[in-house]
């Protein structure tokens, strides 16, 4: 693996350095100087239209941030990820989401592998258990079919599957599915609260197989379901029948199908990925089941077939038009010239709720990094803070410190021209109404309103300055016809290629995430001391003594 050149070092971050220092962030000017500014920085990407003209952009800044891309290697890097060189450094290994969006017919042999035909195989297993779980084949242990299926993860293992799930309920076909994700017990208590046990079909997606919370939450699963299975009599309450229940009640995903087998699932309804897949990279293999059971082969076959496609034009689009490179470099552009410490993604649709929370996974635990993929320390400021909500909603919450704050943030804005739900309220329709503020946002972060604008509506003097909009916020506007199941697997994929390309300027292995284990260990050490042993305690800090003596003096259950 070649050292990850600095970035600092490059002649065009000094040109860019230069640019920067020269640059007035002058939207409105821009515009009013180029009638073609928008069609000149709008750029399709498979069903995406992407309009990056509302960004700090010119042509010299456009050149130098992606004469930086070649710089730092990037071409090279990304053709390394594509055919499994293990770019995943202090892990040693391949970095392959890609090939699990493949086509049957693609050919990738990787350590030895064929991939292709290993990604098909999983995916026909679960096709075809699927499908059983949809029609009624597979039966509970009461013979009852199956009404919903309850996905238990975290992570990698959770988010990505509720965000789809979530976002593409109009093409729900098949059983509700329900997600499981925290060790707070209310999280299991709740979800379960009025389900029918007999009809339920718990779903454990746990990469390693040894996470705490997923364990936790799967053996709580199992007790709710054999205490009430034997509750109404449906089970005796024998070893026999409790393995019975558990084998119809219960499938794996996984890539430790051996702890799979010691949790006493059996291995035969459990799908396999494998270490080349992150966790929050993995929301195109197996832990994709609960999705599939609700959606169905055709929808998955389409939201893969999304991906692919934007994975294609990631691979193959010249530099000047390739959308998941130019909004990486502008992230860049941004956090390292600007001072940018967060990037919003407001998407103007509600079935994309949970897109933020989903990306805050990818992007946060992919480039919050300090050192490089050869152990030297970092050379400028990485990882943006990704966070939003849906519009309009955030617009009575947050954005006020978007137009008129001291705080520089890039926002994303999402939207659909085609609602699922078309509605009128009266003679207007409702989703255009939607869609003018999507449309009003970006121009008022924009353009802004300026003080004279503000007298001109007749506004007294002294409330002329808090009335004043500066405008120069920047933001990309990303349109799509409808939310299909292709467009989110669009979205999905551009935004890891984003996360990729920003990792790979900052010299970063976006594909570890070893900041996340001190936390877990801890909690390990700590669990002792708060079932109240005095020694664990005495090992603590006397601020975690303090809290762990309040929760004692104070649980009562
Ligand atoms: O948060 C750390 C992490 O390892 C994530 O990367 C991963 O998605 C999540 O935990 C869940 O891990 P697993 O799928 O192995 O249970």
């Amino acid at each position: 693996m070649q050292t990850p050149v600095d970035a600092t070092s490059t002649s065009a971050w000094a040109e860019l350095t230069k640019l920067h220092d020269a640059f007035t962030p002058d939207l409105r000017g821009a515009f009013a100087a180029d009638p073609e500014r928008a069609s000149r920085y709008s750029f399709d990407a498979a069903d995406l239209h992407v309009d990056l003209s509302k960004n700090f952009l010119d042509d010299e800044v456009l050149a130098a941030l992606l004469e930086l891309a070649e710089q730092v290697k990037l071409p090279e890097m990304r053709e390394a990820m594509f055919t499994g060189q293990h770019i995943n450094v202090t892990e040693d290994r391949a970095v392959l989401h890609t090939a699990l969006r493949l086509p049957r017919d693609a050919e990738l042999v990787v350590d030895g592998q064929d991939v292709v035909a290993d990604v098909h195989e999983v995916l026909d297993k679960i096709y075809v258990w699927a499908e059983k779980i949809r029609s009624g084949e597979w039966k509970g242990v009461t013979g009852k079919p199956i009404t919903t299926v309850v996905n238990i993860g975290i992570g990698g293992s959770d988010l990505g599957p509720v965000m789809v799930y979530e976002a593409l309920k109009p093409y729900k076909t098949g059983p509700d599915a329900r997600f499981i994700s925290n060790i707070d017990p209310n999280d299991c208590a709740e979800k379960v609260a009025d389900l029918d046990p007999e009809q339920t079909l718990f779903i454990v997606a746990s990469k390693t197989f040894t996470t705490l919370e997923t364990l936790t939450n799967a053996r709580m699963a199992r007790e709710w379901l054999l205490g009430k299975l034997a509750e109404s009599g449906a089970i005796d309450g024998s070893d026999e029948q409790a393995t019975d229940a558990v084998a119809k009640h219960f499938v794996a995903v996984s890539t430790a199908l051996d702890k799979v087998a010691a949790f006493g699932i059996d291995p035969e309804n459990a799908f396999g990925f494998w270490n080349w897949v992150g966790g929050r990279y993995s929301v195109g293999s197996a832990v994709g089941t609960s999705v599939i059971v609700a959606l169905g082969k055709e929808n998955w076959e389409n939201f893969l077939a999304g991906m692919h496609a934007m994975d294609v034009h990631f691979r193959e689009t010249e530099p000047g038009r390739n959308v998941p490179l130019l909004m990486g470099l502008l992230n860049v552009w941004y956090t390292n010239f600007f001072g940018a410490e967060s990037h919003a993604v407001l998407p103007y649709a509600q079935y994309l709720h949970r897109f933020a929370a989903y990306l805050q996974q990818l992007t946060m635990e992919s480039n919050g990094k300090r050192v490089r993929w050869d152990g030297s320390e970092v050379t400028t400021g990485t990882g943006e803070i990704f966070w939003g909500e849906p519009g309009t909603n955030g617009q009575h919450a947050f954005y006020q410190l978007i137009h008129q704050g001291t705080k520089l943030i890039p926002a994303d804005f999402i939207a659909v021209a085609n609602p699922a739900h078309p509605v009128k309220d009266g003679e207007t329709d409702v989703h255009e109404l939607f869609l003018s503020n999507f449309f009003a946002q970006t121009a008022a972060l924009a353009f802004g309103k300026t003080a004279d604008e503000v007298r001109a509506e007749g506004t007294a003097e002294a409330i002329v300055p808090a009335r004043t909009f500066p405008g120069n916020r920047p933001t990309t506007s990303i349109m799509a016809s409808w939310l299909t199941p292709a467009v989110v697997g669009e979205l999905i994929a551009l935004y890891e290629h984003i996360t990729f390309v920003e990792g790979i300027v900052w010299g970063i292995d976006s594909f570890d995430q070893w900041g996340v284990e001190l936390g877990k260990q801890l909690a390990l050490q700590i669990a002792p001391a708060v079932q109240g042993d005095q020694d664990a305690k005495a090992k603590q800090d006397s601020s975690t003594q303090g809290l762990i003596d309040y929760y004692l003096a104070h649980r009562e259950n």
